[in-house]
């Protein structure tokens, strides 16, 4: 991939403290995540819930503080913006939400949910070009005639009519990152595609970068192009979407795509169920995060060294990384004794 990083985050971590009965703990909701993002690029972020998908996403729109590391888009560290400078890196980066009934006002009207980011980013614009370019984004989001669209309330509007009001205002502002975090899990699953297809279309036409947060992998494994797989706040594997779905290396991946529904309805073969307990962002381990529900850390007779040392993301192939000590071995295990 040749075209530059739009969006760069390193060495990210959100810590929340937490109350548990009379305790004080830390919830290390992202704890060391890498990721970069390339113009007209789309990056699905995947993983299960609690997992600290919408973490990394309010973190880069700095919704949220970063305990430490830093998130740059379009070259400017945003970790530490201030004032002018973080208000006018703010149009280079824009986000969408799970629920548009609840991100958007709901008694304003679409084209006055549209210009309201012109109003403020475009002070070079009047009015009336600030109409006409709400009414181009409105058009272009598939919100036709824009006209009649452009005076009906948010209220008035379906859910599908409203995450595209949504992508309007968004893309109106010409960003080079749009953060859509769960954008169409909340709608029905009639109303899916099209807004899918929206995005996929403003990517062809604006070459907009895309960090497209889903639980789903096998959504993500047909929209974006490179997939991050996140388990408790870490990227446990990073590739290629086909790849990391065709062949994924990181067990918890694996477990992932197992219970992934194929095409003719069924499954692929005997599912690698995940066991233990479930992800706990206060759990402080010096080893491996999965190990607890690791069938491949069972299967190899649970090593030391996934209890002892975190596995840190390397390269599996030139642009595919896994962060397992054992991932390698996954193809030919040499199962010890079962004792289940
Ligand atoms: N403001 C907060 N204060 C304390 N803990 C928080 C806060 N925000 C998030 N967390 C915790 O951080 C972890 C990650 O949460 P996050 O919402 O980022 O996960 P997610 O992957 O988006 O999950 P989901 O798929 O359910 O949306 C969770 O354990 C959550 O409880
Ligand atoms: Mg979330």
């Amino acid at each position: 991939m040749s075209k530059p990083v739009v969006a760069e985050v390193r060495d990210l971590h959100v810590h929340f403290p937490v109350r548990h009965g009379r305790r004080r703990l830390i919830a290390r909701a992202v704890d060391g995540v890498d990721l970069s993002v390339h113009q007209g690029e789309i990056l699905a972020l995947v993983g299960e819930s609690g997992c600290g998908k919408t973490t990394v996403a309010r973190t880069i729109m700095r919704l949220v503080e970063a305990s430490s590391g830093s998130v740059s888009v379009g070259g400017i560290d945003i970790t530490h913006a201030r004032g002018g400078a973080l208000r006018r890196a703010r149009r280079e980066f824009q986000m969408i939400f799970q629920d548009p009934f609840e991100s958007l006002p709901v008694n304003a009207t679409a084209v006055d949910v549209v210009s309201e980011g012109l109003a403020i980013h475009r002070g070079d614009l009047d009015a009336a070009s600030r109409r006409q370019a709400a009414l181009a984004a409105l058009e272009m989001c598939g919100l036709t005639p824009a006209e009649a669209v452009a005076q009906r309330r948010i209220f008035q509007l379906s859910g599908g009519q409203r995450q595209r009001v949504a992508i309007a205002a968004a893309l109106v502002l010409e960003p080079r990152l749009l953060v859509a975090d769960e954008p169409v899990s909340m709608l029905d699953v009639s109303l899916r595609a099209g807004v899918i297809r929206v995005l996929l279309d403003m990517r062809e036409r604006l070459d907009v970068a895309i960090l497209f947060i889903t639980h789903d992998l096998a959504l993500a494994g047909v929209f974006a192009d490179r997939v991050a797989v996140l388990y408790l706040g870490r990227v446990v594997e990073q590739g290629p979407a086909a790849e990391v779905i065709g062949t994924p290396r990181h067990p918890y991946t694996r477990a992932l795509v197992d219970v992934m529904p194929k095409a003719d309805g069924g499954r692929r073969g005997a599912p690698a169920l995940l066991t233990g307990e479930p992800p706990n962002a206060t759990a402080a381990t010096p080893g491996c995060r999965f190990a607890a529900r690791c069938p491949l850390y069972r299967q190899l007779g649970e090593p030391e060294r996934c209890r002892a040392e975190q596995p840190l993301l390397r390269a599996a192939t030139t642009d595919h990384a896994v962060a397992c000590h054992f991932s390698d071995l996954e193809e030919s295990p040499t199962p010890k004794e079962n004792t289940t």
